[in-house]
């Protein structure tokens, strides 16, 4: 059976877990902390590891020999990352590099989870080889990840880039969970109309993530979704797909928010070389969230933490 191994057991790691789990492969979850998911499943194991710590990491990773690796663990909270900066950079730049050395060793394939954060926003619509300049600490941190992954030279690595993951999480409250939740409870929210993405649909990441390790794929990928949206027209689309009343989504600009790190303007991502090479197509948000729709969804407030 084929070993997988991992890392970071949040809202994508939660999800990739899930699907390797169904798919009968051998899964090997490496986290720092024990999250209570997963328990007694007799085909997933659980390392707690923390990836700053460099030695434990590596051998970890050699321990298991995994078959594939997928690296989803980062400090994700955008406005702490400019306050907690030596802890970010530990986690986003330099753990990078410890779980990259081992793969490169034993000649393991490895999918790094990387942000459209490495962006400054101006153009939006980016291509893989367009140029960085991330305008926040975490945006600078998560790029000096993918540069010391970059440079160790591994041929079996593939860095995976998203914006905006969504789906129903029972690990984590996203965009997308948060708006359907106030729109059920009619709460009034201020919804940015100056911000744009292509928001990824996590089932969709997961599968995607599949192929790239069925096929071997190698190299940087965008992964958005199929559709530019403003985070305004994504809460007007929830309000509407789950025919729910769009009267408290007030739309305000950005300088009217009270962030400590600067926001992107337009971070959209151009899915045209991912769509080539794993020969899918990207769906429409309004696609997604009718996908949602039409499963067995839970509200925040109905999901155990
Ligand atoms: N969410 C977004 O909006 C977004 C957007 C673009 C890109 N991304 C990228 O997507 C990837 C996954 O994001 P996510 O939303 O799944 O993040 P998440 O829910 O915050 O999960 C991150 C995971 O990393 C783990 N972790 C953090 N520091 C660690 C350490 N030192 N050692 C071991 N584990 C550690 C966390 O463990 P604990 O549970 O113990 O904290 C958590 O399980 C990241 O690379 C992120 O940069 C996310």
């Amino acid at each position: 059976m084929e070993k997988i191994a991992i890392i970071g057991l949040g809202m994508i790691g939660y999800e990739i877990t899930k699907k390797y789990n169904e798919l009968g492969y051998d899964t090997h979850i490496i986290n720092r902390s024990d999250k209570g998911f997963f328990k007694n499943n007799d085909n997933i194991t659980n390392h707690f590891v923390d990836i700053t710590d460099e030695n434990k990491i590596k051998k970890t990773i050699e321990n298991i020999n995994p078959d594939f690796v997928v690296n989803t663990a980062a400090f994700t909270n955008v406005d702490l990352c400019e306050t907690e900066k030596e802890q970010a950079y530990k986690t986003n730049a330099l753990s990078v590099g410890y779980v990259g050395a081992p793969c490169k060793k034993l000649n393991i394939p490895l999918c790094h989870i990387s942000t459209d954060y490495v962006f400054d926003g101006e153009d939006g619509n980016y291509v893989e080889n367009d140029e960085i300049n991330p305008i926040n600490y975490y945006g600078y941190t998560k790029a000096e990840g993918e540069k010391i992954l970059n440079e160790l030279n591994h041929d079996l690595t593939s860095i995976v880039r998203i914006s905006v993951p969504y789906c129903i999480s029972p690990v984590k409250v996203n965009f997308f969970m948060w708006v359907l939740d106030m729109l059920k409870k009619g709460e009034d929210m201020n919804i940015l109309i100056d911000q744009w993405n292509t928001p990824t649909f996590i089932n969709e990441l997961v599968d995607g993530i599949v192929i790239i390790h069925k096929k071997d794929a190698s190299g940087l990928f965008h992964f958005g979704g199929g559709e530019k949206v403003s985070r305004y027209e994504f809460a007007l689309k929830v309000a509407e797909i789950f025919e729910m009343d769009k009267t408290p989504i007030n739309p305000v600009e950005s300088s009217e928010m009270n962030w400590k790190a600067n926001r992107p303007k337009d971070t959209t991502l151009n899915n045209g070389k991912i769509e080539r090479k794993l020969k899918i197509k990207l769906k429409t948000v309004d696609e997604c969230l009718k996908e949602i729709k039409g499963s067995s969804y839970k509200f925040i407030s109905e999901l155990h933490h």
